[in-house]
């Protein structure tokens, strides 16, 4: 496994690989891996000859009051990881590396990128669709691979490579959980005991509105007030809404078409976000918790073959 801080030195050597026409695999990443991480690369090892993994924390996708300066670092334990992954090679720049002195040009996502995160978090999505396309232009991936995680990412990102015409596949990954449901997630290291707990209240209700869905509840309405009656221990909720899965678009009245309950919620000092697909491989009402990393797989797939 090679390290690259430089563009120029991932650039070169990736040159070497491109001419062979070996299938190049991009995992973009701000690092303090965790299984979330490294089912995004096993995927991409499984798929591609080589695997390129990207650490860099973004500084423009953090806003003023965000976690920017406190955002977890692990170098070491990431290295590992990778190493362990099958991972090819890490490209590790400095921000003067991606933004020299001088840069100027950034790309602003259209209406996709304005509801849930967006609209808490401005200016969040155009600090990743810019970043993304300047690490798919240094690396030139074949197929590049995003979490179900971060959702609404997601759907910037096949937007972004629609819109811009780029060369690359995207494709995404259902999300992984702790065993007791928690979505995996670097933020959750700042979670102390008490705050991890109450963190729960956030699948459990996405899983209740989930299993209503299997039931065959489709008011929308209903469907949210169902994890809303679970979702009672975070500090503030920022928001809890259906989208259809594929547009984004508010959902109301009747889920008749494949869709997302998306939450974002502060647990003390720490936001965190989740979601679920409802749709028509979704969860049967028998069935358990361990039913949504399935389901999740389930609408993975439908979603993945919309590929941009
Ligand atoms: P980061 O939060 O490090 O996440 C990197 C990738 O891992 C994203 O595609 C995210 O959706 C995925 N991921 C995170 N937690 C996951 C989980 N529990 N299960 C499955 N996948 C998970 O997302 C970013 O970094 C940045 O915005 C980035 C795209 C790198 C641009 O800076």
């Amino acid at each position: 496994m090679l390290t690259f801080r430089t563009i120029k030195s991932l650039t070169q050597c990736l040159l070497g690989y491109r001419t062979s026409s070996l299938r190049v695999g991009f995992v973009p990443t701000m690092g303090f891996l965790h299984d979330g991480h490294r089912a995004l690369i096993a995927e991409s090892v499984e798929r591609c000859d080589i695997t390129v993994v990207s650490i860099f924390v973004n500084p423009t996708q953090f806003g003023p009051n965000e976690d920017l300066e406190r955002y977890p670092r692990a170098l070491e334990a990431d290295h590992e990881l990778c190493r362990k992954a099958g991972v090819s090679m890490i490209f590790l720049p400095d921000a003067s590396e991606i933004y020299p002195p001088g840069f100027q040009t950034t790309i602003e996502p259209g209406p996709v990128a304005e509801p849930l995160c967006g609209a808490v978090r401005p200016g969040h999505f155009r600090g990743v669709a810019t970043v993304v396309a300047k690490l798919f232009n240094i690396v030139q991936p074949d197929v590049a691979f995003f979490g179900h995680k971060d959702f609404q990412q997601c759907a910037v990102i096949r937007q972004l490579v629609r819109d811009l015409n780029l060369p690359v596949e995207i494709v995404t990954v259902p999300t992984v959980r702790e065993a007791d449901g928690l979505a995996l997630s670097s933020r959750n290291s700042y979670l102390g005991p008490t705050d991890r707990q109450r963190a729960l209240c956030l699948s459990r209700g996405l899983l209740a509105a989930q299993a209503a869905y299997g039931a065959g509840e489709r008011d929308s309405q209903r469907l949210i007030a169902i994890a809303r009656s679970q979702i009672t221990e975070v500090d503030q909720l920022q928001y809890l809404e259906l989208r259809n899965a594929n547009t984004l678009e508010a959902i109301q009245g009747l889920v008749d078409q494949p869709a997302a309950l998306c939450v974002a919620a502060t647990i003390g000092p720490t936001r965190l976000i989740d979601n679920v697909i409802l749709d028509l491989s979704s969860a049967r009402p028998e069935e358990n918790r361990s039913s949504l990393t399935k389901t999740s797989a389930a609408a993975s797939d439908h979603l993945s073959t919309g590929v941009a």
